[in-house]
């Protein structure tokens, strides 16, 4: 599906995001193990979050029903029509954003040792944090799984969980060090210490979540802060769970049934922030997760002199929830973000990218390796998308280099890949002409909704 993209108006008002992917993985796979009833509300209906909760519905008996009904309201409301199955969109439905997470899903677990092998491979599609969460819940199995993804999902490194898993007693085989990831029973695992890994949040669950089943403790020590919506949630369900600075210490337990709602995916309010701030409009964005390991982009978007305001005002599952509101931006600067701060803001340096091509000088991202390894190679992707868009950027090794100084527009595309495709979007918004974007569908695996969402707030956007 392609996007026009006329320049010109303002992306200003009140909105709210869907939930948020990271969190709602977790909340999916500890609500489906748990030992009674959760309540889950908000949960958001993007396609990677579908992963997940198919995956469960395999492995989790008594929740099954509750899952499958869930993710059959989710198609039926045309959430999930997948580039060729007759996807549309309604651009001036209105509705911010149209999706099906105002159902809340009622979940009745039996614990973790009630989960049952799965028949066959687990198909985790485009969801690398499915793959590697999983990888971890399933290591003390007494059963085989094998868990596998598209292609983009295949080509990804799964050494990274492998080899912490390994060391902790589990039996796991990569193929060439990706998936199809295969997880044979053993007796139990023991409790490890882990550091210097890869700096993944993933990485870090996966061994947390297999720590909860092992013997002795578990404590993954970061190189550098990732978020912590794993550790959060464990600690909230009354887990034995222990932070210290970057070091995260749990052992077995067997948590309960929970409710929440999940807040607004913070990752997502990034885009429309971006949008706001680069048609010089005001935008209040409601109900949206302010964990402070997600929400780095805030101050790298203040830096480039978006006038940014955040107010707190409760609490989800242990996650701080509230509202951020962008004030009326006048011209932007260049920044760098540095080697450590660049995990903080890992999955926000498309649309971050996007804003540096409108601010006048060059704006670095040091240290970015990371991304040519996410659902796409993300540094190539930037430096094609804005030259298309008739901008320029680059890739030194590591760092990834943006010329600022506005677009006048043109043709880029998402590669298949969720982030670059809203990034060029939001780009276009702030061009000096027209632009089209191909492959948004791909929107959907965290935003569903996303370009309805951006009409609705005043952009020009129309299906080519
Ligand atoms: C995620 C962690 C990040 C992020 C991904 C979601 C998570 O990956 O890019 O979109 O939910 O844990 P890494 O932690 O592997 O960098």
């Amino acid at each position: 599906m392609r996007l026009r993209i006329r320049p010109g108006s303002a992306v200003g008002g009140h909105a709210r995001v869907p939930g948020d992917k990271s969190i709602a993985h977790r909340w999916l796979i500890l609500a489906s193990t748990a030992r009674g009833r959760s309540r889950l509300a908000g949960m958001p209906g993007g396609l990677d979050v579908r992963s997940t909760a198919a995956c469960m519905a395999v492995l989790a008996p008594k929740p099954r029903p509750a899952l499958e009904t869930w993710l059959h309201l989710h198609r039926d409301r045309g959430a999930d029509e997948r580039q060729g199955r007759g996807f549309t969109w309604n651009l001036n439905a209105g509705e911010n954003p149209p999706d099906a997470s105002t159902l809340d899903l009622v979940l009745e677990g039996d614990g973790r040792n009630a989960l049952a092998e799965p028949p066959k491979r687990l198909d985790c599609e485009n969801s690398g944090t499915t793959l590697r969460l999983l990888t971890g819940l399933l290591a003390p199995a007494p059963f085989t799984s094998l868990l596998a993804g598209d292609a983009s999902l295949n080509a990804r490194p799964m050494e990274r969980i492998a080899e912490p898993l390994r060391a902790m007693g589990a039996v796991i085989d990569t193929t060439d060090g990706h998936p199809p990831v295969r997880v044979d029973p053993v007796g139990e695992l023991h409790g490890i210490t882990w550091e210097d890994g890869t700096p993944s949040a993933q990485v870090k669950s996966a061994i947390l979540l297999a720590g909860t089943a092992a013997s002795g403790s578990t404590t993954v020590v970061e190189p550098v802060t990732t978020r912590d919506h794993t550790e959060r949630a464990l600690q909230a369900l009354g887990g034995p769970v222990r932070i210290e600075g970057r070091s995260v210490t749990v052992e077995a337990f067997q948590h309960q049934g929970f409710s929440g709602t999940v807040p607004g995916d913070p990752s997502s309010a990034a885009f429309l922030v971006a949008a706001a701030a680069l048609t010089g409009a005001e935008l209040h964005i409601e109900g949206v997760g302010l964990n402070p390991t997600r929400t780095r982009f805030l101050a790298v978007m203040e830096r480039m002199g978006i006038p940014l305001t955040t107010e707190l005002d409760g609490e989800e599952v242990g996650e701080p929830v509230g509202a951020i509101h962008v004030g009326r931006a006048g011209a932007l600067r260049a920044t760098t973000v540095d080697v450590d701060e660049l995990p903080l803001v890992i999955d926000e340096v498309p649309v971050l990218a996007a804003v540096a091509a409108h601010a006048d000088g060059v704006t670095r991202f040091r240290g970015a390796g990371e991304l040519k390894v996410k659902e796409s190679d993300r540094l190539s992707a930037v430096v094609e998308g804005l030259r298309g868009l008739g901008g320029d950027a680059e890739v030194e090794d590591e760092d990834l280099a943006v010329t600022g100084g506005g677009l006048p527009g043109g043709n880029a595309g998402s590669g298949g890949d969720h982030r670059i495709g809203m990034a060029f979007v939001v780009a276009a918004l702030a061009a000096s002409g027209t632009s089209e974007v191909e492959g948004i569908e791909h929107t959907e695996v965290s935003f569903p909704g996303f370009a309805p969402a951006l009409g609705a707030l005043g952009a020009d956007l129309e299906e080519a």
